[in-house]
Parts: structure tokens; C-alpha cells; sequence
């Protein structure tokens, strides 16, 4: 069997690495597109490094730009490497441009799409995620939903044929890091560069960064915490925040460059509680059993919700409040499956 995995974006290079593995122990020939559509060494080269993945059969290096430019830019090259290696199967992860760009090439030449975190919705259409994932979804043959909510959504929308419930690969993937931590420990002191108990950060979102007064708002109430908030700064973040002459380096808050995947991880086990708009996060907070506050109006991990390991914070003048509850006593479910869903998800190719 023949599969190419189509990737571009941090959270992208996560979920694949517990997929090559696995398509390895299988002998599958797995072949990697990364889109170029993060090309940092710390939102990219790193990642495929300490994951284990190696370097990519092909990097379209798009680039950033417009979601069209991206996009358009990404669908010609795929196109092309698609026509030319006629794998068996094209694999897609989440919701990012990447993500809609392979399932539109994949779709429109017939060839077998498998969508890794289908299923996902937040129900809010002001997110370029949100149409990402939707598209995605009604162009796939094979729909890999992480969790009973994500496998709902697709029955409501009349995918359950091509719909399976196989767990959510990101607990794979944490627990590949978790071990490498025991082996190889991460300095957090001078990563953080405090010694103090602190609250990690993190904000990248369009809807939260691309309007100033709601990214002045949010760095507003961060820098007003009564302890150090330390925030790895996505370089959309930093380019905002230059644009629209919000100073960052003010208050509690002490901005660090972004981090890899094991200091992250790392980082939020260390951290008293953790303040974030990424999905990823979210669940990982859960999963490290740190209470996190998301700053948004919704979630599509509603179940990081339970018993209030996570909380959507609408007012930001009860963050820090809302950040520092107790940690919930009650014991946690398992709502994202045992980590071993890469191998699910190569039988499910294989079937
Ligand atoms: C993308 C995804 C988002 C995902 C996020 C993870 C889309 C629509 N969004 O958002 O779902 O949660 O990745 O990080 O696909 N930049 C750099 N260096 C890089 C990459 C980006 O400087 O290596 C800067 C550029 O100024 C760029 C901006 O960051 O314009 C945004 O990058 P982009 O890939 O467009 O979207 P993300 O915000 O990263």
C-alpha cells in the first residue's frame, strides 16, 4: 500500500509522527508532503527532528500569504505529486489550509482521501478553521473521528458510512513525549527564565489577534496576573502586536520564542494552569491533568470541559480568578481513546 500524508502546520507534524511510525512497523510506503506552509526551524524542522519523522519526500515551500494565494499555491503542487506517485490512499490532519488544499486535489482526481480528526465542529463560521474542516469532511472517503461528539456531528451531516471512531492520535503522541521527558528532562528554568510558579500562555488565533482592541484586551488582562504568565509567541502574535504597537514585554508576562513539542509539553506540566486558544493545548492540559481557561466563545473539545478541567472564558476581567481554581478531585474519563489510535487508523486503511 502506498499512502502520502499531506502536512504543513505544527499541530500537523504531531499527528503524523505516531502515523509514520506505525505505517512503518506495517511497511507501508508512507510518503510525506509538507506544504511549507510553516517553514521556521522552531514551527517546523523542529518538530520532524524530535518526533522521529523523517525529512519530507517533497516541501511545496508556499510559504505564508492569503488563504487563497496559500491555498492555490498548495493545490497546483499537490496536484501535481498526487498525479505522479498514485498512492492508495492521500492522508489529511485537522483543519488548516494544508488540510483543505489535499482534500480538494484528492477529491477532484479520485483519488482514496482519509481525514485524520474529522468531524470536528465548533459551529462558528468566522473561523478559517471551521470551513477547512467542514470541506474536508464531505470530500473524504474515510472520516477518522477522535471522539463519540466529532463521530455525531458527522451522522448529523450524513457521513456515517464513511465515518469511524478510532480515538484521538494526539494521546499517542503525548505519550511518545512523556517518555522521552524521563529519559531526556527539559531545563524549564531557564526556557521560562523564572523560578517561580507560573501560568503558561499561548495565543495564535485569527479571531483573537487579527482585531487590536481584542488583542490589546487579552494582553492587557495577561500582564495584570499576580504571577509570571510565560508565553511562547506564535510569530503571528508578534507581528500583530508590532502592527497594531501593542507592547508585550510589560507586567507578569515573559515572552519566549516558540517552543518545540517536548519543551511545550514539558513547560505545561511544570505550569500552575494554562491559558490558551489552541485546540491542541486544550486537550493536552487535560490529558497533563492542568486545569486550562480558553479564550474563546466556544470549544470543539467540549469534553476537556468535564468537571471543569477546562473553561471558556468570555470576560476577560475574571481570567486570572477563573485561572486559578482548585484543580477538580473527581477522577477523569477517557474521552480521547488509549494512544494507540495510529495503528486503528492503519487497519482502517488497510480494510
Ligand atoms: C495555522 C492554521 C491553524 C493552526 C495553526 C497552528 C490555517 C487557516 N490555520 O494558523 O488552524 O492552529 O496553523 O500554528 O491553516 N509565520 C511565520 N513563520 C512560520 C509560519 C507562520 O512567521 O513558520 C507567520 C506569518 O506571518 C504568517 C502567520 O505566521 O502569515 C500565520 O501563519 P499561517 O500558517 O497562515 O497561520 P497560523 O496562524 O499559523
Amino acid at each position: 500500500m502506498k499512502v502520502i500524508s499531506v502536512v504543513g502546520a505544527r499541530p500537523q507534524f504531531i499527528k503524523l509522527a505516531p502515523l509514520h511510525k506505525a505505517a512503518s512497523d506495517h511497511d507501508i510506503n508512507h510518503l510525506i508532503v509538507h506544504t511549507g506552509q510553516h517553514y521556521d526551524d522552531n514551527m517546523s524542522d523542529v518538530f520532524f527532528r524530535e518526533l522521529g519523522i523523517p525529512k519530507p519526500d517533497l516541501n511545496l515551500n508556499v510559504g505564508s500569504g492569503s488563504h487563497a494565494f496559500q491555498t492555490a499555491r498548495m493545490l497546483e503542487g499537490i496536484e501535481k505529486c498526487i498525479l505522479k506517485e498514485n498512492p492508495d490512499w492521500v492522508v489529511v490532519y485537522g483543519d488548516t489550509n494544508s488540510t483543505l488544499a489535499a482534500a480538494i486535489v484528492s477529491v477532484k482526481i479520485d483519488v482514496p482521501l482519509a481525514h485524520v480528526e474529522a468531524g470536528l465542529r465548533s459551529g462558528n463560521r468566522r473561523m478559517p478553521e471551521e470551513h477547512n474542516r467542514i470541506v474536508t469532511d464531505h470530500c473524504a472517503d474515510l472520516l477518522l473521528a477522535p471522539t463519540e461528539t466529532a463521530l455525531n456531528n458527522l451522522v448529523l451531516e450524513g457521513l456515517k458510512v464513511r465515518s469511524h471512531l478510532v480515538g484521538d492520535i494526539m494521546v499517542d503522541s503525548l505519550k511518545f513525549v512523556q517518555e522521552t521527558l524521563k529519559s531526556s528532562p527539559v531545563d524549564i528554568e531557564n526556557l521560562c527564565k523564572t523560578n517561580e510558579e507560573f501560568v503558561l500562555a499561548t495565543i495564535h488565533r485569527a479571531e483573537n489577534t487579527s482585531d487590536s482592541s481584542r488583542l490589546n484586551s487579552i494582553i492587557d488582562a495577561l500582564s495584570s496576573f499576580n504571577i509570571p504568565v510565560v508565553l511562547p509567541a506564535h510569530p503571528r502574535l508578534v507581528n500583530h502586536c508590532k502592527t497594531f504597537n501593542i507592547d508585550l514585554s510589560r507586567g507578569s508576562l515573559i515572552i519566549i520564542p516558540p517552543l518545540s513539542h517536548r519543551e511545550l509539553i514539558a513547560v505545561a506540566l511544570a505550569s500552575k494552569s494554562i491559558i490558551t486558544d489552541s485546540g491542541g493545548l486544550q486537550k493536552e492540559a487535560f490529558l497533563l491533568k492542568v486545569p486550562c481557561s480558553t479564550i474563546r466563545t466556544e470549544t470543539e473539545w467540549e469534553e476537556t470541559l468535564i468537571d471543569g478541567w477546562n473553561v471558556i472564558v468570555d470576560d476577560l476581567s475574571a481570567l486570572q480568578e477563573i485561572s486559578q481554581r482548585p484543580i477538580p478531585t473527581i477522577e477523569q474519563p477517557t474521552p480521547f481513546g488509549d494512544g494507540k489510535t495510529a495503528k486503528k487508523i492503519i487497519d482502517c486503511l488497510s480494510k
